[in-house]
């Protein structure tokens, strides 16, 4: 089929030489026929023939195909200079990429970002977004944030009913009733910080919070942003709160807040600070308008923070999210069992088992103790339920994994414990001040 049309096109080629359009598609069909040599040689002669610039964005298509991306890279240069065409800017992006120009990569994939915000690539977000973050189907993704509205509520969060007490009143009724809190002088703003060992629902309840008043859940890890696009940051931070206050109602999640410490090293030089100083005024909205978004946020090390975080109107409330204790960890239980097949199963004497287990780690026990029936099933036959021996034999193999964040944790609370604000850390530990 191609073949054919190559052939008719070259004919009528040579009874009109400069045609340029006859010559502009031929060059196109021999390039859609991977014929690439030959497609390069027409567009190199139709540079001849006009000034327009079709035959150079062919050319710079050719030499991508061909690899050549150096060459494919100074077209583009001259072509992007007085156009900032989507797909130029692409092709530019990925031909940087491949040509290992990492940085420059980025500065034209940030460009069609500005352009086109939610824009997803596989192979320019894998390299040069921020990698790792695993996404459900209806998540946009971009510069190392998701968006998305989650199907979990507080519902679906096993115990922790003091903290949803607590974002209820600081975040939730805020939100739902911003009229009311005006009325009575209030000001509604600044955020929540969770805190806590790993795995212990820190995210899920931040998402939990989000799906609970059918809001939009922006996450974002701050390490991501700050590695990533180095230089950037600022405006990165900036282009986060923005993409948060054109998604309202929304719950902008900020992980690994600790990034911004202030013992950081990199955070002491002038540029760390400005980073802070920036995301301070994000936080207090004065000169941008945060109504209807709730800003959590999260970390595992708040000993890290600096202490401007804490001034009233920012992350006034720091909220210590601890292992689950017995009654909460039955109900992780029954909620992660809840759809799967087993025998009647005694939750509370698992739970009793279960100390210092995180909900992260119940989740690993459940799955320990499902492959464990799997392999069962293939070596007899029979699909058999869990039960609540699988469950404890499981637990056996599988530690709790909070601990070492506590013997951590344990010496900021006795030496660094300014105004008891770890105190729920000793309570935990049932250590007397
Ligand atoms: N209270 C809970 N109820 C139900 N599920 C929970 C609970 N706590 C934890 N989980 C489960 O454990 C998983 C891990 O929790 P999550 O990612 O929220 O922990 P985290 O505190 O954010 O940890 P990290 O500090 O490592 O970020 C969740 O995806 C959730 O399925
Ligand atoms: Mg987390």
């Amino acid at each position: 089929m191609d073949d054919q049309m190559i052939t008719s096109l070259r004919q009528a080629l040579e009874i009109s030489p400069d045609n340029v359009p006859l010559k502009l598609h031929l060059a196109q069909v021999l390039h859609q026929a991977n014929r690439l040599e030959e497609a390069e040689k027409e567009y190199t002669e139709l540079l001849r023939l006009t000034n327009d610039d079709k035959p150079k964005i062919g050319l710079a298509r050719v030499f991508f195909a061909q690899g050549a991306y150096s060459k494919c890279n100074v077209i583009l240069e001259q072509l992007l200079d007085n156009s900032s065409d989507l797909d130029l800017l692409l092709l530019h992006s990925r031909a940087l990429l491949r040509e290992k120009r990492i940085a420059d990569a980025i500065e034209v994939y940030e460009q069609v970002l500005e352009i086109q915000p939610h824009f997803q690539d596989e192979e320019l977000d894998k390299a040069l977004r921020v990698a790792g973050t695993i996404l459900a189907d209806d998540e946009a993704d971009f510069a190392g944030h998701s968006i998305q509205r989650p199907l979990v509520t507080f519902q679906d969060v096993g115990g922790m009913d003091a903290v949803k007490k607590e974002i209820e009143l600081k975040i939730i009724k805020p939100l739902l009733h911003p009229d009311l809190y005006k009325a009575y002088g209030k000001k509604i703003g600044g955020g929540i910080l969770l805190y806590g060992p790993p795995g212990c629902g820190k995210t899920f309840i931040a998402r939990a919070t989000a799906g609970q008043v059918n809001a939009q859940f922006i996450s974002v890890g701050l390490n991501d942003i700050l590695d990533m696009w180095i230089g950037n940051s600022e405006k990165n931070l900036h282009q986060i709160f923005e993409i948060a206050r054109q998604n309202t109602p929304c719950v902008l999640f900020i992980d690994e807040i600790d990034a911004l410490g202030a013992s950081r090293s990199d955070m002491k030089q002038s540029a760390g600070r400005h980073l802070i100083n920036q995301f301070l005024l994000e936080l207090d909205g004065v000169d941008y308008n945060n109504e209807g978004i709730l800003i959590i946020g999260a970390t595992n090390t708040p000993w890290h923070l600096d202490t401007a975080f804490r001034r009233p109107g920012r992350f006034d409330r720091i909220i210590f999210i601890p292992p689950p204790d017995e009654s909460a960890r039955a109900s992780i239980l029954r909620l992660k069992l809840a759809n799967k097949p087993v025998a009647s199963i005694d939750y509370e004497a698992i739970a009793k088992k279960l100390e210092h287990y995180s909900g992260a780690d119940i989740e690993a026990v459940i799955d320990l103790a499902i492959e464990e029936k799997l392999d069962a099933a293939f070596t007899s036959g029979i699909p058999e339920p869990l039960s609540t021996k699988d469950l404890l034999q499981a637990a056996k193999k599988h530690k709790a994994s909070t601990q070492e964040w506590f013997s951590k944790a344990k010496n900021f609370a006795l030496f660094a414990n300014e105004g008891g604000l770890y105190d729920d850390i000793l309570s935990y530990m049932k250590i007397k001040k």
